[in-house]
């Protein structure tokens, strides 16, 4: 690697390894970052991105090497050591505690008290309501965490990670889960936090992000460095090469020319509760449908009405012809219906459970009725699982939770889809999820709708959208405020119509 062009970088990390067990996950790894300096890192999925940032912010102790903070020798044993030196840093996975408020969130563990040690209520939600306002974020300091949409989960985390001014500030992934103009604002965030001369690593799969904001890039390949590199010295494609060791070319499946012949697999006609207005949507066999929408238009509500979490109260909902009713999870599982949902960690998985059983949950249920389930199918199907969709892990008995963010999600996907659906809902299918992984997801949806499954796109990644769907509606406050054919598919025909509806009475139309 060639040598910095900083004369005296904030931030040198010289030769740094990390191992469990006998599993090496990072290799002799070597960067530095300069005050006022946004850097890019990325690479797949378990390439070693988190290990990384959780040996600088104190979560981890490195093996082998060295770090240097500010010229000083430099290996916390704690986080609140690493806070102390000036690191903050927010999780790739949220840490927002649900029954406290904003407030409370930011100022967690370090809440101004009186002489009688009771917390500074007041004091407490006036800092937090300045802090806000300067950072531009408009979230009431007295909601609770539970309320809070992605990205005002994420804003939160921000705020809290902000509110001492550190020096370096660590963002794993802040922009995974949110829209378009959500993640527009964070990394408006990022520019204006770095003009303060805070330095700032930025960890993301979108890569039209890192090529915007980045003043310097590292790529991590298996735990090893495969790029270093200034703006303007590199592409997109370098990035690509250096993530995957190739480049990648059909990223998106081929979507057939017209379905308008296919029949009507799923239709919602009216449907709605007491968060969701009535909504009617018509997704013929072997259809994408993807919904659009800005943070918090109904998607959730959507979501979780097709998958029996939050039914509806109105209207009629067929599956082929047939009255649907989706009462509960269990209800919609027998239909047919299989729902990826966007919160892996609260709706997906069993984190501390084995891989091997988070993966053959729903098969097992199937399978122990017909009295065919041997250990030796759930371990066939659980390493057949590992393959296809190249879930990294040591061992299938390593809990879930050990494994780095996108591999959990692959985990969900392989769950779900061990039984061939009639409809999929997938509420942010490739959060989180590297390129060359979302492709091969890409891929299956595609293989899936060719045998007539019916797909329901819920994604706030513009790029997924066009890719992937036959036809987009945007949700704008629960309703439908448009609808796009392919041919008219565009990034700035999307953002028109999610921002509100175009004409009085725009309604869905179907197909
Ligand atoms: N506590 C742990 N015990 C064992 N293995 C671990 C532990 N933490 C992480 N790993 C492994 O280290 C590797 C790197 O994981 P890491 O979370 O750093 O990846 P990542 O680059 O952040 O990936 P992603 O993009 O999916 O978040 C993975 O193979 C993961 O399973
Ligand atoms: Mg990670």
């Amino acid at each position: 690697m060639t040598a910095p062009p900083d004369a005296f970088p904030l931030l040198v990390v010289d030769g740094v390894s990390k191992a469990f067990g006998r599993n090496c996950v990072l290799k002799d790894v070597s960067f530095s970052l300069s005050s006022g300096e946004v850097l890019a890192l990325v690479g797949e999925n378990g390439a070693g991105k988190s290990t990384l940032m959780n040996i600088l912010s104190g979560g981890l102790v490195h093996d082998g090497g060295s770090i240097r903070l500010a010229g000083k020798a430099f290996s916390p044993a704690t986080p609140t050591e690493a806070n102390g030196a000036g690191i903050a840093i927010v999780h790739q996975e949220t840490t927002i505690l649900p029954d406290l408020t904003v407030a409370e969130n930011i100022f967690f563990g370090d809440e101004p008290r009186n002489a009688f040690g009771l917390i500074r209520q007041g004091e407490m939600h006036a800092h937090a309501a300045s802090l806000l306002s300067t950072l531009g974020f408009s979230i009431a300091p007295h909601r609770l965490g539970r309320d809070l949409s992605a990205a005002e989960r994420q804003m939160v985390e921000i705020a809290g990670a902000v509110r001492r001014s550190p020096r370096l500030l660590i963002l794993d992934e802040p922009t995974a889960s949110l829209s378009a103009a959500a993640a527009q604002s964070v990394l408006e965030l990022m520019a204006r936090l770095k003009a303060t001369g805070m330095a700032i690593v930025f960890i993301s799969h979108r890569l039209g992000e890192v090529l915007d904001s980045a003043d310097r890039v590292v790529v991590l390949k298996d735990g090893q460095m495969t790029l270093e590199a200034l703006r303007g010295a590199f592409d997109r494609n370098d990035l690509i090469q250096a993530m995957v060791g190739r480049t990648l070319d059909n990223v998106f499946p081929e979507r057939p020319a017209d379905l308008g012949s296919a029949p009507i697999r799923f239709a919602l006609e009216d449907c709605g509760n007491t968060t969701l207005p009535p909504i009617s949507i018509a997704v013929r066999r072997g259809e994408v449908l993807g919904v659009a929408g800005l943070e918090g238009q109904g998607q959730k509500p959507l979501a979780d009405a097709l998958c029996g979490l939050q039914p509806f109260t109105a209207g009629h909902m067929e599956l082929d012809g047939a009255r649907l009713r989706v009462p509960s999870p269990a209800a919609a599982i027998a239909a047919g219906i299989a729902s990826i949902p966007d919160d892996r960690r609260r709706d997906g998985l069993a984190l501390t459970l084995p891989i091997r059983h988070n993966l053959s949950l729903f098969s097992l249920r199937r399978s122990a009725g017909t009295g065919l389930l041997s250990i030796a199918s759930e371990e066939a199907f659980a390493e057949a699982s590992r393959q296809r969709y190249a879930i990294k892990a040591f061992s299938l008995d390593q809990p879930v939770g050990q494994l780095s963010g996108g591999n959990q999600q692959k985990v969900v996907f392989a769950r779900w889809l061990a039984n061939e659906p009639r409809l999929l809902v997938l509420h942010e299918p490739t959060k989180g999820v590297d390129v060359q992984t979302k492709s091969e997801i890409y891929h299956l949806i595609g293989k899936l709708t060719e045998r007539g499954v019916a797909v329901l796109l819920i994604s706030s990644d513009l790029i997924e959208l066009i890719g992937l769907s036959d036809r987009i509606v945007t949700l704008y406050e629960g309703r439908i405020s448009g609808e796009i054919a392919r041919s008219d598919f565009s990034e700035e025909a999307i953002m028109h119509l999610a921002s509100g509806p175009v004409a009085q009475g725009a309604e869905a139309v179907d197909a």
